[in-house]
């Protein structure tokens, strides 16, 4: 294959990398909370009754901001079920999965595993069958200190000490036809102004995300998002965006190229912001929450999303392969090259649902997906850089031209990490990576992710079949780095750097 060259500037910086774009996902749903992270029965089970196997692997994703309780679940939730003595909160019917919920695990248990695992809060409120009063108490409990009545019920549930929520979502997808609760965009806004002016007069210091537009695909999207942000204005912090991709056709080359709609994806939904601060005059604008995102497909039917009345049903246990792994670096790539303007962004989900992390009774499994996120976020802090890719460009059906090799940089203190993705089915990719002004000095780390087949994945019997390992084809002379980059592979590359 023709080489390619990608050509990075330290003046060329797009902005500081926000670390919370390597956040995750915690729904009530499935086999996500009971079965995934909380599980009593578990040998794994801690005195909390959290897996400590489950959580271990989370840990080395080394995730920020984590999204709960939903998902289409926040919309039919009321958080008071779920505090208090565990023996009297209400087992109640869960209408947007069909399910059982027993409320064992609440707002407390969600606040102590994310101080154990130095997670970002981030909860989202009902705003399908809840009120903007309901939300607005919820901020109560967790963030007002003692002396009223929801804050003094925090503390009589253990903790006398606000938790500090920050980041709170005013709804999830009520966009959407499905939703408990859904209305159109005017009435949405509505409910979505009201309760952040509540939540905000409660805890002034807290962000809000605004519902946007759940995907590319709704008649009513740029329209939605348009309407939603300048009436609720300058309390929206953030508008959320949502993407679920996956290989229906049977067309990897297709497949991979969907990078090139996640970029035109953020790239719209920027413009509605940038149009909303220029309509309303407004000295701030909303950023983007990419809030739900991954790899979907092979289990969106009723058999896999209705949950036919269980506890713990087994629900969207999508199972991944390379393909869906490359797909994976593709969206943080886009991500990485979008740091100006996508600020927080929530792998969906992060155990048993749509997840990297699986278990099946006491044992534990890593998809595919798990090692990229890992390989990334290892190399999250510094500056995106914009990376100009000069080399061998295919054409695919659905998304146009794409560079056969995908980038994306983060330039650190005195180090430069350097993210690659070669879409090539069959050929490796010859790369050469130089830095204007400041010579690579040496080659500090490398990984790689390949297999011999894009539908190539891990199993409870053959765990190890996709995963990171050390990569070696890598060279640096002349202050320029050589890659070769197998077909069909995910590199994360760190070298020290002399800066002049
Ligand atoms: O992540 C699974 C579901 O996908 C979420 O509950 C919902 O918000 C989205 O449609």
């Amino acid at each position: 294959m023709e080489k390619t060259r990608v050509i990075l500037d330290p003046a060329y910086k797009i902005a500081q990398v926000d670390p919370r774009i390597f956040g995750g996902f915690l729904e009530h749903m499935g086999r996500a909370v009971y079965e995934g992270v909380y599980d009593p029965q578990s040998s794994h089970a801690d005195e909390n009754g959290f897996r400590q196997d489950v959580l271990g692997a989370l840990r080395r994703l080394r995730l920020t901001a984590i999204r709960y309780p939903g998902g289409n679940f926040a919309s039919g939730y009321h958080w008071m079920d779920g505090i208090g003595p565990k023996n009297q909160r209400p087992t109640v019917r869960e209408l947007a999965w069909q399910s059982i919920e027993t409320n064992q695990f609440g707002t407390d248990e969600y606040i102590k595993m994310a101080r154990m695992m130095d997670w970002t809060p981030m909860i989202t409120v009902n705003l399908g069958t809840g009120t903007p009063e309901e939300a607005c108490n919820w901020v109560e409990y967790c963030n007002s200190p003692v002396g009223t009545r929801f804050a003094n019920l925090r503390a009589k549930n253990g903790s006398e000490a606000p938790y500090g929520v920050k980041l709170w979502c005013l709804g999830n997808e009520m966009d959407g036809l499905w939703q408990l609760g859904h209305v159109p965009a005017d009435q949405y806004a509505i409910l979505a102004q009201q309760a952040a002016k509540l939540m905000k007069d409660t805890d002034p210091s807290i962000e809000t995300v605004a519902c946007g537009s759940c995907t590319i695909k709704m008649p009513t999207y740029m329209d939605w998002d348009r309407t939603v942000l300048e009436y609720i204005g300058d309390l929206a912090d953030y508008v959320s965006l949502h993407r679920y991709v996956g290989n229906r056709t049977g067309d990897t080359a297709d497949y991979l190229a969907v990078t090139n709609s996640i970029d035109q994806q953020i790239e719209e939904m920027d413009a509605v912001c940038r149009y909303v601060q220029a309509r309303l005059r407004s000295k701030k604008r909303p950023y983007l929450c990419f809030d739900e995102w991954n790899v979907w497909y092979r289990t969106m039917n009723p058999e896999h999303t209705n949950g036919r009345g269980k506890f713990a049903p087994h629900l969207i246990e999508e199972e991944y392969n390379l393909e869906d792994a490359l797909v994976v670096a593709g969206f943080l790539n886009s991500f990485i090259r979008h740091a100006d303007v996508v600020k927080i962004a929530n792998l969906a989900q992060i155990v048993n649902v749509i997840a990297p992390v699986h278990t099946r009774g006491d044992e534990l499994l890593l998809h595919t997906i798990y090692y990229p996120f890992v390989m990334y976020a290892a190399r999250r802090d510094g500056v995106a850089l914009q990376p100009v890719v000069k080399g061998p460009v295919y054409t695919s059906r659905s998304y146009g031209d794409v560079n056969t090799v995908d980038a994306s940089a983060i330039l650190g203190d005195g180090v430069l990490h350097v993210f690659l993705v070669n879409r090539s089915l069959g050929e490796v990719a010859p790369v050469t990576i130089d830095l204007a002004g400041a010579p690579l000095a040496s080659l500090s780390s490398a990984e790689l992710v390949t297999g011999a087949k894009a539908q190539d994945r891990n199993t409870y019997e053959q765990p190890g079949n996709v995963r990171s390992q050390p990569f070696n084809a890598v060279s640096v002379q002349n202050g320029e780095a050589g890659v070769e980059l197998p077909p069909l592979s995910i590199a994360a590359l760190s070298f020290k750097i002399a800066m002049p």
